[in-house]
């Protein structure tokens, strides 16, 4: 049983470690750095590299937020904001913000990595938002609980959404989830409206479950102090929405009843 605590241990401190702490000398953890600077990334829901400059304006736009300015995304490098992807930012201008200078990324250099102002504002890249206020379709949250619905809830909501919302709590909490009601148009594979939790920073890692239909899912338990809420909806059919509660926790205390269990 002790052997098995031990691994269950180890099992979290490696995840934890790979998904947000020092990596590089730098500490990887966007929404701390998107609190700090309100400057995050975003690519299309298409993939990498879909953005024109147009479109690109439009997805800062629908969070509530503007493209980032050189100076805000140059402010955010310098408390460690750095991402290998080049978006555009104000004034049709691309690039990226690089801390750490690597030869898969940056060219070796350190600083904004300035493509310039693009003439052809046709041109696909990714996007560089500025936004330090939530709204009600997405947002960074830091409270210690908050209610989280769907836009216009208990309103139906509209098509074509998408929605995130990054929460983080403070360091060496937990984050609990608990589904108060959920009804999000039904599909076999939950392709066409969805939820998505990830537990982490961002909804690239920690994949955490989709969610459709008006099923209410179970509580959700964060492994660290951050989770990332994705809420997507395509160009038909519509339904009641969802609404739920997120929790921060003391992780001491968490693991400690979990400690008693494995004993
Ligand atoms: C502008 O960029 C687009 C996308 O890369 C390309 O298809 C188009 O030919 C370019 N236009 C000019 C005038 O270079
Ligand atoms: C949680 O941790 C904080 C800081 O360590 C402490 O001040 C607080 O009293 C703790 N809360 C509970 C419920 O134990
Ligand atoms: C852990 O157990 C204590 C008492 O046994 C309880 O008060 C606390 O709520 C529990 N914590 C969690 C996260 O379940």
């Amino acid at each position: 049983m002790r052997v098995f605590t031990l691994l269950w241990t180890l099992g979290f401190l490696l995840k934890e470690a790979q998904a947000w702490g020092f990596k590089n000398g730098i500490f990887h953890n966007s929404i701390w750095l998107e609190q700090a600077a309100g400057v995050y990334h975003r690519e299309s829901r298409k993939g990498r590299y879909q953005l024109t400059y147009k479109e690109a304006k439009a997805v800062c736009k629908y969070e509530g937020g503007t493209l980032a300015t050189y100076e805000q995304l140059e402010a955010a490098r310098q408390i460690g904001f750095h991402v290998c992807a080049a978006g555009w930012f104000d004034k049709g201008r691309v690039g990226y913000p690089i801390v750490k200078a690597g030869v898969k990324c940056g060219f070796g250099k350190v600083g904004i990595i300035d493509y310039g102002y693009r003439l052809n504002k046709s041109e696909r890249w990714d996007v560089y938002c500025y936004n330090p206020n939530s709204k009600e379709c997405g947002g960074v949250l830091t409270d210690q609980q908050k209610i989280i619905q769907s836009p216009g809830f208990p309103e139906e909501y509209q098509d074509e959404q998408i929605c995130y919302w990054h929460i983080r709590v403070r360091l060496g909490q937990r984050i609990r989830l608990r589904f108060l009601e959920f009804d999000v148009e039904d599909d076999m594979a939950c392709l066409a409206d969805y939820l998505e939790v990830y537990d982490s920073y961002d909804d690239v890692s920690g994949f955490a479950g989709r969610f459709c239909g008006d099923y209410l899912p179970d509580d959700i338990i964060s492994t660290g102090n951050v989770m990332t809420l994705k809420f997507l909806s395509d160009a038909s059919v519509i339904a009641g929405g969802f609404q739920l509660e997120y929790t921060a926790f003391n992780a001491s205390l968490f693991s400690q009843n979990h400690t008693h269990y494995f004993h």
